[in-house]
């Protein structure tokens, strides 16, 4: 595995707010601050791609007031975290459709993958407004007849090696689903607003005792490693 790729379905910030009587928002600025930590954890892990679910295209129906505060929230991060990315050598992407986002966020958007894009050390992938059918079916339309698997992994990104979902919640809802074909998954109780770069390391740490076989037999790699 020559590029470690980690994505994370950040779920539970309402319910963690709710069990401490806290309005929903306040489960989402909690998260925040859980991204920023996984973000500083994740390099020292050997991830070199951490993709996070941000915002769902589905996520539009909930209530206005918390895809307002959702929307202003991306954007704080992006004030506050796009130096701090610089300094660490963090390269900030989103995915997702553009369209639909405030243009302020938009702007923002462009400015942190502007000023970050030439960072190496890790390559932080915002899903923002995103669908993965959605996606496979843009991408499928875009690159016509001549696809190839080849091109059509390429053009959406590398494929997932471990995927996590908090809250305990065990469903993909509609994240990386070509992606994560082989992508080793560990589910999690922890609340996201709760998680921490040890609970990443612990699920890296899982990530890493799972035998990878990718369709084979183990005497097949058996064989393979003793010829
Ligand atoms: C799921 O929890 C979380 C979201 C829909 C939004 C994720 C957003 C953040 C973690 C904060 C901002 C992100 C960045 C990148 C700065 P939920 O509200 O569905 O929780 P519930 O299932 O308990 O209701």
């Amino acid at each position: 595995m020559d590029h470690f790729h980690v994505a994370i379905i950040m779920d539970g910030n309402g319910r963690w707010a709710q069990g401490r009587g806290l309005p929903r928002v306040a489960g989402h600025r909690a998260g925040a601050t859980a991204v920023r930590r996984v973000v500083e954890a994740a390099p020292n892990l050997g991830i070199k791609t951490l993709t996070l679910y941000a915002f769902s295209e589905d996520n539009w129906s909930r209530p206005a007031r918390e895809v307002t505060a959702l929307m202003k929230l991306l954007g704080r991060y992006l004030v506050d975290e796009t130096g701090r990315c610089i300094k660490n050598g963090v390269r900030l992407e989103a995915i997702g459709r553009r369209d639909r986002l405030p243009a302020p966020l938009v702007t923002l958007l462009e400015q942190a993958e502007r000023k970050t894009a030439r960072c190496r050390r890790l390559h932080l992938r915002l899903a923002l407004d995103y669908s993965s059918r959605r996606t496979i079916l843009d991408t499928a339309l875009r690159l016509g007849n001549s696809v190839t698997e080849e091109t059509f992994s390429e053009a959406l990104g590398p494929d997932v090696d471990l995927l996590i979902r908090t809250s305990g919640e065990q469903r993909l809802s509609d994240f990386l689903l070509w992606e994560c074909a082989y992508a080793e998954m560990v589910f999690t109780p922890r609340m996201w607003p709760t998680f921490t770069g040890e609970d990443l390391a612990q699920a890296v740490d899982e990530f890493h005792r799972r035998d990878r076989r990718f369709g084979r037999v183990a005497c097949e790699d058996d064989a393979r490693r003793t010829a």
